[in-house]
């Protein structure tokens, strides 16, 4: 048995901040230029101060029941991602059960930073084909304006506020490459470099601001080989060859980092889905988000081969391979 993706579906708030504004907005000393040339970022949107990872990820879940064209009461479970819930427990997941009124079941968050979703993906998939759940709502949802330290210039440019999800149902098939659903997921972690992207303090910690610390230039040089290798984990776990890829649907972080993966693969940049431009790096949501783009546009079709894959703190890293 396979999970079927049954729908796609994403939130953004209404606020946009460009680059331009970051200097008029936060006086922050940094020039479009900048931005765009190192990160292909031109913009980001930022939560109005009543939104929350709750109500962003309840409103993505409810666009994506509709594209599947299921009800609430339908989901079983519930599995939210997110670095920046609105509050250390209950989870954001049983915030978004009860604001969306679904059945009864479960529902839970896991800490994976921008793996968050591959990581969730993943979980739900075990659970859907174990009969756990019936029908799964995936989500990442992320108000990482809140957790950004504004004279960081290093930092605080590449962030932005979304959510996306999906909706899993437990679909037919035999198994094989070509059969229709979630093939795999391939989840990485390793401790010893929690320190070069992390949040200083929070909930439960002695002290430290709360807010996001990042070696931009660490991240970036372990994001290129890791990614890599988990793509070649992800296709040889199956036999498949890099151009049996139809869509690259990459964590959006840096473009740099998206087009590197783009050429790794030998795809044509019409089939790498980039939102960077425009949401900038919405950690656990980027992934959703920009599947629901692609999918809301209809750019991805029945039977096409996608691959996900993200890099976060932790260091975490993933993949997923999924047919449409
Ligand atoms: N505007 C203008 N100048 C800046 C800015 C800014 N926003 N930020 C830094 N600078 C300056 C620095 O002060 C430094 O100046 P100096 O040479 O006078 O000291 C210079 O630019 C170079 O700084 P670096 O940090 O070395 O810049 P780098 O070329 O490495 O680019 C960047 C930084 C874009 C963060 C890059 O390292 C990167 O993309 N790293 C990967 C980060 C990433 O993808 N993180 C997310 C993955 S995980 C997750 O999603 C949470």
């Amino acid at each position: 048995m396979r999970s079927l993706i049954a729908g796609c579906g994403g939130y953004l708030p209404e606020k946009v901040l460009r680059n331009d504004d970051l200097a008029a907005a936060y006086g922050i000393e940094t020039s479009d230029a900048w931005i765009t040339d190192r990160t292909g970022i031109r913009q980001r949107h930022v939560a109005a101060p009543g939104e929350t990872a709750s109500s962003m990820g309840a409103a993505a879940a409810r666009q994506a029941l509709e594209r599947a064209g299921l009800p609430e009461a339908a989901v079983d479970c519930i599995i939210v991602a997110t670095s920046t819930p609105d509050s250390a427990f209950p989870a954001t997941a049983v915030r978004i059960q009860a604001e969306l009124g679904c059945g009864p079941g479960f529902a839970f968050d896991i800490a994976a930073a921008c793996t968050g979703f591959i990581y969730a993906l993943g979980m739900a998939d075990a659970l859907l084909r174990t009969g756990q759940a019936r029908c799964a709502l995936v989500i990442g949802t992320e108000v990482y304006t809140r957790i950004l330290d504004w004279t960081d210039r290093g930092t605080c440019v590449l962030f932005g506020d979304g959510a996306g999800a999906v909706v899993l149902t437990a679909g037919e098939g035999q198994g094989t490459a070509t059969d229709r659903g979630i093939l795999s997921t391939h989840l990485h972690s390793d401790g010893r470099f929690a320190d070069i992207l992390h949040i200083e303090g929070g909930a439960g910690s002695t002290g430290g601001t709360g807010l996001l610390r990042m070696s931009g230039r660490e991240v970036f040089r372990h994001a290129v080989s890791k990614l890599a290798a988990v793509v070649d984990e992800s296709l040889a776990a199956h036999g498949l060859a890099q151009s049996d890829v139809r869509w690259l649907v990459p964590h959006q972080a840096n473009l740099r980092i998206i087009d590197a993966m783009g050429k790794k693969l030998g795809l044509p940049k019409e089939r790498v889905v980039v939102t960077v431009d425009r949401h900038a790096n919405t950690s656990a949501a980027s992934i959703p988000l920009a599947l629901a783009d692609a999918d809301g546009r209809g750019a991805i079709e029945r039977g096409d081969l996608v691959l996900m894959e993200a890099i976060g703190g932790g260091l975490t890293w993933g993949a997923a391979l999924v047919r449409f």
